[in-house]
């Protein structure tokens, strides 16, 4: 972008829309015309009345005070002869709340925008319509916006000119970097609820993240006041204390003619929607839709099953992506938070990146990482945040190991070295952190982690699991110094300091927290927990856990003669808690794998299909349309697990569907961007068919598995050029090209 002048307006408006305006006449024809826009705030663009480009929310959410993205766009058909270029802009993340209701104005004051609209004539000369101080600030008829506390459409507000505008803080601009915001879908109401408190309340069927749109045509100044839901409580009421402070409406206030309301300047998480005020005692809800808003993302895998508890499993897991890839990976898209959680985000990559393709999501995410990483290598719990300011989240292992395994993980899926060689200084020096805290050179035993949140082992109201953080912390801290390694080799880079620092690691591993090949099960609480905080775990944390026995298989912390006693240890903790896990954010996405690699797919299974809290199936059979932050968010009896810490669209613990793929349709890959790849199904009962299709860098692959009359057949399409090695329950081995095969096993 050529001319970067930022303007904003003379008078400050709190929490407002504005509306940056320039006229301007163009008689000569034009080849071209690229308008080039940003902001801080949300912006939207519109010429001669009409919107530019499909994006909504735009530019993004970046770490802005480093980088703030400026989309660009072909305006050439949208010029006449006489033209006004619009730029309205809402306080947005940048200016309004981010995250929890004590950081407001993180990057600024008041909203800005800059502009260039390039003009390219047929007699080869170019002009520039640039922001400045002959633009016109006018109040607009979004009177309220915020990205957490509602927004407010007047069509009856006044439009006041505020004057001219006045030069402002520039902030650095990067050309578009993440995939676009855009609406994917709409929902119609399925149904019109009257609760038992007399509520009107819309059921859009299925809980979602973007906005509710309304044509609707009434008296002039006639309100509509909505409230966002994503569950209804134990006696069928509207509620939504769980989303703590993010409770304001959305209102439209009506023209007196036909109006097409939705919000441009926040978005809302929801399912119901209650109408607080509404016109007349007759909805016509044929004008409400839900529009489902998140980044432009290609679906590339499918699975289907013929258990329909499982099948919903699975669309859970796909619109928890839905719901929480809006530009970054959030936690959450509906309570005061919606922050890019890194460990939330490492936790589920793997399934995020096999169910769509999100290497553009992941670029410009990882860019802001990278801009964020503190000087002495540390990465916070969520991103963006700086460090400069406001609420700092923690330091914590299995958090800040985003940057080494998120990387990883896109490289293998991908094979796209980019990943690996744009982030492998940030990798060394998240490791380098590590190294440098604490007494212990290899051992990671300071610092206040988030632990194996939210696990049950440590007691039904604990925020912690019972495995001790000091060992997942060092699990954690040889991983990431593998993922190090791997990556060097793959680059070419001299990792000899990190193979040793590896070696080292896992050897102070085994020294400390094990013992005969076992984990030992006490560890005192070494943490230094700030004022005020209480440990979940009382002053003892253990080792004897199925988190700290997954871990320790699964990172490959032990010796290969001691693998069978471990997964006997952690199948023996699983049947000892009814059959259940008892593993939190770092324990339940390795533990169905940790079992089946080491051939107890009966234990996997039986956890898979496990309905009991905890479990996947658990939220399923309670009506869940999205993955939930809490193992039993409803419990039983109907009521709430907590107010404070209950989201209903959590997407991380909906990265089993890995596993889905890797184990029950066999699929996995053993050359990165599946150049080589295993099918291995593991057929079960339970289950009936398996299928999965996933459109892979090197093609599509396609599994499937069914049982006829008394034999189990199995279908695999293998891409041209791509190497698999089919292994069938019965032992049969064989290595395949492309092609389309079909297999019998007797049963
Ligand atoms: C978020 C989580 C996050 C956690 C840190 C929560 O408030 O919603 O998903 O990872 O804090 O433990």
């Amino acid at each position: 972008m050529k001319h970067q002048n930022w303007i904003k307006s003379p008078v400050n408006v709190e929490g407002a829309a504005l509306a940056f305006k320039k006229g301007f006449s163009e008689a000569r024809s034009i080849a071209k015309a690229t308008l080039r826009v940003s902001s801080l705030g949300i912006y939207r663009a519109a010429i001669n009345g009409k919107k530019v480009g499909s994006q909504v929310l735009t530019p993004g959410l970046t770490s802005y005070d480093h980088r703030v993205q400026y989309q660009t766009y072909d305006v050439t058909d949208m010029l006449s002869k006489d033209n006004v270029i619009e730029i309205s802009v809402a306080p947005g993340w940048a200016v309004g709340y981010y995250g929890l209701k004590t950081s407001k104005n993180l990057w600024g004051d008041t909203i800005e925008a800059v502009a260039e609209l390039e003009i390219i004539l047929y007699d080869g000369s170019t002009e520039y319509i640039i922001t400045d101080e002959s633009w016109q600030v006018f109040t607009t008829e979004v009177t309220h916006a915020d990205i957490y506390h509602g927004e407010t459409v007047d069509m009856t507000a006044e439009k006041k000119c505020l004057g001219n505008a006045v030069s402002a803080k520039a902030f650095p601009l990067i050309p578009q970097e993440g995939a676009d915001i855009i609406e994917n879908e709409i929902l119609s109401p399925e149904a019109l609820i009257i609760t038992p408190k007399g509520e009107r309340v819309i059921d859009f069927g299925q809980n979602m993240t973007g906005y509710v749109s309304l044509k609707i045509k009434g008296n002039r100044g006639e309100r509509i006041s909505l409230s966002f839901g994503e569950v209804l409580d134990k006696d069928g009421n509207f509620y939504n204390a769980n989303y703590r402070s993010a409770t304001e409406p959305v209102i439209f206030v009506l023209s007196g003619e036909t109006d097409i309301f939705k919000p441009a300047f926040s978005f809302q998480g929801f399912r119901y929607v209650r109408l607080d005020e509404y016109p007349s005692e007759n909805v016509d809800l044929g004008g409400f839709r839900a529009i489902v808003v998140h980044s432009k993302m290609e679906r590339t895998a499918r699975f289907a099953c013929g258990n329909d508890r499982i099948n919903q499993l699975y669309h859970n897991i796909i619109w928890g992506q839905k719901g929480n890839y809006l530009d970054i990976p959030t936690d959450c898209p509906q309570r005061d938070e919606r922050l890019g959680w890194t460990g939330d985000a490492q936790v589920f990559c793997r399934t995020a990146a096999i169910n769509f393709d999100v290497r553009r999501f992941f670029k410009k995410w990882l860019g802001d990482m990278r801009a964020e990483q503190r000087e002495d290598g540390a990465i916070a719990g969520v991103c963006p945040e700086r460090f400069s300011h406001g609420y700092k989240t923690r330091i914590s292992a299995g958090w800040g190991d985003v940057a080494t395994i998120v990387p990883w993980t896109l490289y293998e899926i991908y094979g796209d070295v980019s990943f690996l060689s744009d982030n492998f200084e940030m990798m060394k020096r998240w490791v380098g952190y590590i190294r440098s805290t604490g007494d212990e050179e290899y051992l990671w035993l300071t610092g206040y982690h988030y632990g194996d949140w939210l696990a049950m082992d440590a007691g039904e109201d604990s925020y912690v699991g019972a495995t001790s953080n000091d060992l997942i912390a060092t699990a954690f801290y040889a991983y990431s110094t593998e993922l190090v390694v791997k990556a060097g080799e793959v680059l070419g880079e001299d990792v000899s300091e990190y193979r040793e620092l590896y070696t080292n690691i896992v050897k102070r591993f085994r020294e400390y927290f094990m013992e005969n090949g076992m984990p030992k099960d006490e560890f005192p609480l070494t943490e230094i927990l700030p004022e005020g905080k209480k440990s979940s775990a009382d002053s003892v944390r253990r080792g004897v856990t199925q988190t700290a026995i997954t871990l320790i298989l699964r990172f490959n912390l032990c010796l290969p003669e001691e693998r069978k006693a471990l997964v006997d240890k952690l199948c023996e903790l699983i049947k000892e808690f009814d059959g259940r896990m008892a593993t939190g954010f770092l324990g339940a996405p390795y533990v169905l794998h940790a079992l089946s690699d080491c051939g107890r797919h009966d234990v996997s299974y039986d956890l898979f299909f496990q309905n009991k809290n905890p479990s996947w199936l658990y939220s399923v059979d309670h009506g869940a349309t999205t993955v939930w932050e809490h193992w039993n968010g409803i419990k039983d009896d109907g009521s709430f697990w907590s107010t404070d810490m209950n989201s209903f669209n959590h997407y991380a613990y909906g990265s089993v569907a890995e596993w889905m793929y890797e184990t029950i349709c066999g699929v996995k890959q053993t050359e990165v961007g599946y150049k080589k790849i295993a099918l291995a199904p593991v057929p079960d009962k339970r289950l009936g068919f398996a299928k999965c299709a996933i459109e892979t860098v090197s093609g599509r692959i396609e599994s499937h598995w069914y049982y006829k009359e008394d034999r189990i057949a199995f279908e695999f399409t293998v891409p041209e050029g791509v190497e698999a090695e089919v292994t069938l329950p019965n032992g049969y081995t064989e290595r395949i090209g492309g092609g389309c095969y079909t297999y019998a096993v007797m049963l």
